[in-house]
């Protein structure tokens, strides 16, 4: 039996990962600053919307408003799709602020959660974007609780079933990756490389469970309407 495949907005990367991502599963894209993450969740939501499917966008480290801006800088009009209530974009900043000072860090990820999860149920989405993880369930406690935190928030995510979602990390390094990783159904991994006196955009599929594909790099490009595009790496 085949499962459903949903389209990550990218049709290159479609094709290597036969057909896209598993619905309901969660995967993570993940790179330094700059290297496009955003713009990947964007473009995957912005897929989603133009076939009538319904998205969650949560805003971690940007302002709703500059991800719209981000958006239309790229020639993607969210506005209709705001109006029709079919896109909301949560402003994920309250929950941060509020966790300063707070002693009661496991029920403050309860209340993340059940938000989150009642913010699916009403729209309906069955694309969400976190973007980024990292903030959310930072915490200064032992590494084994944020690993509890990510956990938490990624099964009950994943339990809802109908809800494919991506998240973005901020990566420190090939070494130093996050539990999110072992996670997540599936990694991409963005970067950007000094090639001939000039930056050169790479993506990997690092890891894709249920799926065969070729571990390969790919240069990409990003432009206005198409967003992300992908060619083949020329040696
Ligand atoms: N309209 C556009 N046309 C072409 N390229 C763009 C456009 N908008 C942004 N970019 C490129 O995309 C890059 C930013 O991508 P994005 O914001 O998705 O990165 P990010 O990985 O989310 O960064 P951060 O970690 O800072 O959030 C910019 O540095 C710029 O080079
Ligand atoms: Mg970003």
């Amino acid at each position: 039996m085949h499962e459903k495949r949903l389209s990550t907005g990218i049709q290159q990367l479609d094709l290597l990962i036969e057909g896209g991502f598993h619905a309901g599963k969660t995967y993570l894209v993940v790179g330094e600053p700059g290297t496009g993450k955003t713009i990947f969740g964007l473009q995957f939501l912005y897929k989603g919307l133009k076939s009538g499917e319904k998205a969650l966008y949560v805003a971690v480290d940007q302002k709703p408003t500059d991800v719209i801006e981000q958006a239309v800088s790229l020639g993607w009009d969210l506005s209709p799709f705001i109006e029709k209530k079919d896109f909301l974009l949560l402003d994920a900043s309250a929950y941060i602020k509020s966790r300063v000072g707070s002693s009661e860090m496991k029920s403050d990820m309860q209340k993340v959660i059940l938000e989150l999860n009642n913010h699916i149920t009403q729209t309906g989405a069955r694309r969400v974007v976190i973007d980024p993880l990292g903030p959310l369930i930072a915490t200064d406690d032992s590494n084994s609780r944020v690993q509890d935190q990510a956990r938490m928030l990624l099964y009950s995510l994943q339990g809802q079933g109908k809800t494919t979602t991506l998240i973005t990390s901020h990566s420190v390094g090939r070494s130093a990756r996050g539990i999110e990783e072992y996670l997540v159904a599936g990694t991409i991994v963005l970067e950007m490389e000094l090639a001939n006196n000039r930056f050169v955009r790479i993506l990997t599929v690092e890891k894709m469970r249920s799926t065969a594909f070729n571990p390969a790099q790919y240069l990409f490009n990003i432009v206005p309407v198409q967003g992300i595009v992908l060619q083949p790496m020329v040696d």
